[in-house]
C-alpha cells in the first residue's frame, strides 16, 4: 500500500504543456478517481505515475519516496489499459502467470498466487480456457488478475471496462469496488465517464485542459462544485444553466429540483425562487422517473426529472427553483456561494429576468 504525490508536475509534448505545475496528493488505499473530457491530460498523468511516460518537471512520490529516477517495473505500480493485452495463445493460467515467471517466482509460490488471485476475481473455473472462449468481462478480469499477481501497492487503471457493453460494465464496477475493499489498495482509477467516477470513487479528480478543477468525494461534486465546469460535468443530465442579465453572470439548477405544476394554477410564486412557464417540448419515460424539456417564450430550454409522469407534450407548465437549489457563476465560471458577498447581487438579476 501506498500513497502518491504529484509535486508541481509539469508534461510537455513538443514545447506544449498539456499538464502545468499540477499538485495531487492521493491517499494510501483509496479508490480515487481521475476523471474528465477527452484530451484532459487523464492518461499522461496516469503514465506519468506508472513511470512509463515521465514528467518533463516536477516530483512524483510514491509511498514518500520520489520515484523520478525508479524504472516502471520497480515502483511497485500495476498498470490496466484500457486496449488489455492479453496472450491469445496462452491459457488463462499462463497468462497470469506470465509477469511471475519473468520475476523468476518459483513455481509452488506461482501455483499458489494464480489460485488465490484468480479466485479473488471469480475465474478459478477458467485456467486452463484459450481467452478466445471468454466473454469480454472474463478477459477484462484476466488482465486485473494478471497486474494483481505482482500485489502492487498501486494499481493504476484506464478506461479498464470501455469495452464491455452497458451490463456487464455496471456488474464489473461493483466487482472492482469489491476486489479495492478485499485488497485494500491505492487504485487510481481513470474514466471519461462521470457516472463511473461517481458510482466508484472514494475520491473524485475532476480535470479539464490539464488542469484539476475540483478534488471531493462524490456527493461533494455533485452537491457542491466548485465551479461552472464542475457543475455542468457532473450530473445527468447535466446542470441547467441560464443567462443572468448581469455581463457573463449565470444560474444554474439541477433538473430533479425544479418543481413542475400546470402553467395557470392558482397560488402565487415566492420572489426568491426562480419561476418560469413554458411548453414541454420534449417527454422521456425513464421507467422510475420522466425528463421533460420546458421551452421558455425567449427560446431557452430547462431540462426537469419528475418520478411521476404527469405531463405531456405541448403542455404548458409552471417551473419554481428554491432559492437553496440555485447555484450562480460569475463570468469566468467561478462559483458564487450564499455567503458571496455579490450573492444579493445574483439574486437581483435573477429576479428581474421573471418577467423578461
Ligand atoms: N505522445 C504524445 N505526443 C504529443 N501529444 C500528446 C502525446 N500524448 C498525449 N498528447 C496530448 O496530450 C493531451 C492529453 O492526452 P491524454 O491521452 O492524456 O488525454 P486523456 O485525458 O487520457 O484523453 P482520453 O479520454 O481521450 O483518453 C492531448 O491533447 C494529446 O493530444
Ligand atoms: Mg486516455
Amino acid at each position: 500500500m501506498a500513497s502518491i504525490e504529484l509535486v508541481r508536475v509539469t508534461k510537455t509534448f513538443e514545447k506544449n504543456d498539456v499538464i502545468k505545475d499540477l499538485h495531487l496528493t492521493i491517499a494510501d488505499g483509496s479508490f480515487t478517481v481521475l476523471v474528465g473530457p477527452s484530451g484532459c491530460g487523464k492518461t499522461t498523468l496516469l503514465r506519468m505515475i506508472a513511470g512509463i511516460d515521465p514528467q518533463t518537471a516536477g516530483s512524483v512520490l510514491i509511498g514518500g519516496k520520489d520515484v523520478t529516477s525508479i524504472a516502471p517495473g520497480k515502483r511497485g505500480v500495476a498498470m490496466v489499459f484500457q486496449n488489455y493485452a492479453i496472450y491469445p495463445t496462452m491459457s488463462v493460467r499462463e497468462n497470469i502467470e506470465f509477469g511471475l515467471k519473468n520475476n523468476k517466482v518459483d513455481k509452488e509460490e506461482r501455483k499458489r498466487l494464480v489460485e488465490t488471485i484468480s479466485a479473488t476475481v471469480g475465474l478459478a473455473d477458467y485456467l486452463d480456457r484459450k481467452p478466445s472462449t471468454l466473454s469480454g468481462g472474463q478477459r477484462q478480469r484476466v488482465a486485473l488478475a494478471r497486474a494483481m499477481v505482482k500485489k502492487p501497492s498501486v494499481f493504476l487503471m484506464d478506461e479498464p471496462l470501455s469495452n464491455l457493453d452497458a451490463k456487464l460494465r455496471a456488474q464489473m464496477r461493483l466487482e472492482l469496488i469489491e476486489l479495492h475493499k478485499q485488497l485494500g489498495t491505492t487504485f487510481v482509477y481513470v474514466t471519461h465517464d462521470q457516472v463511473e467516477a461517481m458510482s466508484m470513487a472514494d475520491n473524485i479528480v475532476l480535470m479539464n485542459k490539464g488542469v484539476i478543477q475540483q478534488e471531493a468525494p462524490p456527493d461533494g461534486m455533485y452537491h457542491d462544485p466548485s465551479n461552472l465546469f464542475a457543475a455542468q460535468f457532473i450530473g445527468v443530465p447535466p446542470m441547467n444553466i441560464g443567462e443572468l442579465s448581469m455581463n457573463g453572470a449565470k444560474f444554474g439548477f439541477r433538473p430533479e429540483r425544479a418543481q413542475v405544476r400546470p402553467a395557470g394554477q392558482a397560488g402565487g410564486t415566492n420572489p426568491d425562487h426562480f419561476s418560469m412557464t413554458g411548453m414541454i417540448v420534449t417527454r422521456e419515460m425513464l421507467g422510475s422517473e420522466t425528463l421533460y424539456q420546458v421551452r421558455r417564450s425567449d427560446g431557452n430550454a430547462y431540462m426537469v426529472k419528475c418520478l411521476e409522469d404527469l405531463f405531456a407534450v405541448d403542455q404548458e407548465v409552471q417551473i419554481d427553483v428554491a432559492p437553496e437549489h440555485l447555484f450562480f457563476f460569475a463570468e469566468d465560471g467561478s462559483r458564487i456561494r450564499r455567503d458571496d458577498r455579490s450573492y444579493a447581487e445574483y439574486m437581483r438579476a435573477l429576479r428581474g429576468m421573471r418577467n423578461g
